[in-house]
Order: structure tokens, then C-alpha cells, then sequence
């Protein structure tokens, strides 16, 4: 299987899935930020990168149609995607949020769940379809929210869960395609 990702921000869920999957399964990571982090990572792991703006997605479609990929993780991708970049990848794009979706949709989630007098929150793992942060679960961490955390510290805590829920569902999301039960 041909694993492409899209990032826009630090990437250390990129480095955490390319270090959990197979060797040359992440075949390419397309960042649209220019100098971020996610690119840095992927030049010290060898990963072919590139920057392409986000309003580009003809172009981001070509990319990865040329590479070939069978699922695209969106790993901290911060933009809403097009109807028509979602259905040249249908039912094969991913995403990790980090919230209890349907809890907080959008931005400044852990923000919200921090205010929210919640004792939870956590992280998801959902397919990608065309309404914000609302296509079908895979899979979901839970963490505590304590009453002393920062938007730091919890983000912390968050992070650390995603790295343990992210590489399973898409294990989990490989056998489905490999199986033709998407
Ligand atoms: C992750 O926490 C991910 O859940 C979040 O961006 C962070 C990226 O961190 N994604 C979203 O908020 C998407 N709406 P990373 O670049 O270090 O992996």
C-alpha cells in the first residue's frame, strides 16, 4: 500500500507514521506551508516532499494520483478540502482531530475543551467527506482534562494519544481497502 500525507504544521504525527509503517510505504507528504516543520522531518527521514499551496488542489490531486497512493492521512492539514479533491479520493482520505468529534468541530478545539469544564476530551480519527470534521469515526483516544492544564499541557496529552490511535486506524483503513470493503 502507497500511504500519501498532507500537512501544515509541525508533523510530528507525519514522523510518528512513517516510523509505524512499513518502510517506503509514505510515499509522498505534500505540506502548504512552506517552511514547516513536516518538511524538515521529511527531509531528515527521506520522504519525497513537496510544497503546494492549499488553493492548488488540481495540483496536490495530480501529485499524488502520479504517486500512485491507495490513502491519504491528513496529518494536521489545516484546511478545508473541496468537494472536488474529496471525490478524486473517494472514501481514501483521513483525518486525526483533536477532539471527542462531534464534540468541537473546526479550530481552537483544545481551547474549547479546556474551557468547556469538561473532565474528557481526546482525539478522532474519522474518513473525510465533504461536511467539516463529520465523516464516519474509525477511532477515538479519550484523555482527562485536569484542572490545572494549560492549552499546552493538554495539547501535550492529546499528541501523545494520537500517536497511539493513528498508526492502528490506518492499519485498519489498509485491510478495509485490501479486503474491497470500503
Ligand atoms: C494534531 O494535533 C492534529 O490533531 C491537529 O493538528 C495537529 C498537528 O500536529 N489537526 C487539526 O486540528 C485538524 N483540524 P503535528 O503537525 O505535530 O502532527
Amino acid at each position: 500500500m502507497k500511504l500519501g500525507v498532507m500537512c501544515s504544521g509541525n508533523g510530528t504525527n507525519f514522523e510518528n507514521i512513517v516510523r509505524t509503517c512499513y518502510q517506503d510505504e509514505v510515499v509522498l507528504m505534500i505540506h502548504n506551508i512552506k517552511d514547516c516543520g513536516a518538511r524538515k522531518r521529511a527531509c531528515k527521514l527521506g520522504i519525497p516532499c513537496a510544497h503546494i499551496k492549499s488553493k492548488e488542489e488540481q495540483q496536490i490531486v495530480n501529485e499524488f494520483k502520479w504517486a500512485n497512493v491507495d490513502l491519504i492521512v491528513l496529518a494536521g492539514w489545516m484546511k478545508i478540502l473541496t468537494p472536488y479533491f474529496i471525490n478524486s479520493f473517494p472514501n481514501k482520505i483521513i483525518n486525526i482531530h483533536p477532539s471527542l468529534l462531534p464534540k468541537y468541530k473546526g479550530l481552537n478545539v483544545i481551547e474549547k475543551a479546556l474551557n468547556s469544564g469538561d473532565e474528557f476530551t481526546g482525539c478522532t480519527v474519522h474518513y473525510v467527506n465533504e461536511d467539516l470534521d463529520s465523516g464516519e469515526i474509525i477511532c477515538q483516544g479519550k484523555v482527562p482534562i485536569y484542572r490545572d492544564d494549560t492549552v499546552d499541557t493538554l495539547t501535550r496529552r492529546i499528541q501523545l494519544k494520537e500517536y497511539c490511535i493513528l498508526p492502528g486506524a490506518i492499519e485498519h483503513v489498509k485491510h478495509k481497502l485490501q479486503v474491497g470493503t470500503n
